[in-house]
């Protein structure tokens, strides 16, 4: 498989389950510590070598769009008042070789639909899609660049995973693998969101995937299942009927910033690695901890 250079990420979702912010803020533009969760993504990506970004979105997610837009106001304030640091942040959001490409998912009909919205700007070659929803920190290669690398190897369609309690199958797609040699397994079967005692195992798909081309056709053959979407999942298991497909168990930590304790957590994780701010937020994590007397630090 010839190297990834497109990055499709589905931001058409409602994020219903951070309102009231998100009545007027989408999910992905919330931030964790000094960057909005897309940046994270997008800094994933561009890592595993994209230099195209699609972004599927809906009507009401402009500020994704204007994020990534050239702030020309904004910059020449800065500039005349010498914040070059600030200047410098807000140029780099996206490198100089990198564009953007916005797609609009007209019906909320499910992710499958969204990464098909995709189709006109990927053709026919493999590419990646990020969920920017899974943040995922480790302080070596990103997630995405390591399955670029296993999927170059490999030749095949990889995609992330990693091992989930067992009464939590019912948020994920699950996999059935052959095993692994590494961090590599060939998959034997795919389902979305199995209730625990249907669940073929316990190793959820997380959102990283890198796919072939020939996804899309098979998008289009995808009939809506569970929940009456039409889920990404289904077009990967008929994909396993043709083509070898790769679950990756990638180094890192993945924090669910679809939920509320995911996003503390990965601000958490976020603060206490940051060159600037970890003293800082040590401290103030360890005053917090004992003035609530949730521990004592005596
Ligand atoms: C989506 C996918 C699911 C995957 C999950 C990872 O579900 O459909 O297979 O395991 O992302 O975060 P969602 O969380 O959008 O319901």
């Amino acid at each position: 498989m010839s190297r990834i250079r497109k990055a499709v990420f589905p931001v058409a979702g409602l994020g219903t389950r951070f309102l009231p912010a998100t009545k007027t803020v989408p999910k992905e533009m919330l931030p964790i510590v000094d960057r909005p969760l897309i940046q994270y993504a997008v800094d994933e990506a561009v890592e595993a070598g994209c230099d195209t970004l699609i972004f599927v979105t809906n009507r009401y997610k402009h500020a994704v769009a204007d994020y990534f837009d050239k702030a020309y106001e904004l910059e020449q304030k800065l500039e005349k008042s010498g914040k070059t640091e600030q200047l410098e942040l807000v140029r780099n959001v996206l490198p100089p070789h990198v564009r953007a490409v916005f797609v609009t998912q007209a019906e909320a009909l499910g992710l499958g639909h969204a990464v098909l919205c995709a189709k006109p700007i990927v053709g026919n070659e493999p590419f990646a899609v990020l969920l920017p929803d899974d943040l995922i920190w480790n302080r070596g290669d990103g997630a995405l660049k390591q399955m670029a690398d296993a999927a170059e190897d490999s030749g095949s369609s990889v995609i992330a995973v990693q091992d989930v309690a067992r009464e939590q199958t019912g948020s994920y797609g699950i996999v059935a693998t052959d095993g692994f040699a590494g961090r590599s397994g060939r998959i034997r079967a795919i389902v979305e969101k199995p209730k625990p005692e249907d669940a073929p195992s316990n190793l959820a798909v997380v959102g990283r995937y890198v796919l072939d081309g020939r996804i899309f056709d098979l998008l289009e053959k995808t009939t809506p299942g569970a929940g009456g979407e039409i889920q990404l999942t289904d077009a990967i298991a008929a994909l396993l009927e043709e083509q070898q497909v790769h679950a990756y168990r990638f180094q890192g930590t993945r924090f669910d910033c679809g939920t509320h304790l995911g996003l503390i957590e990965a601000t958490i994780r976020y603060a206490l690695d940051h060159e600037k701010l970890s003293d800082a937020a040590r401290g103030m994590m360890q005053d917090a901890l004992s003035e609530l007397g949730v521990v004592d630090l005596d």
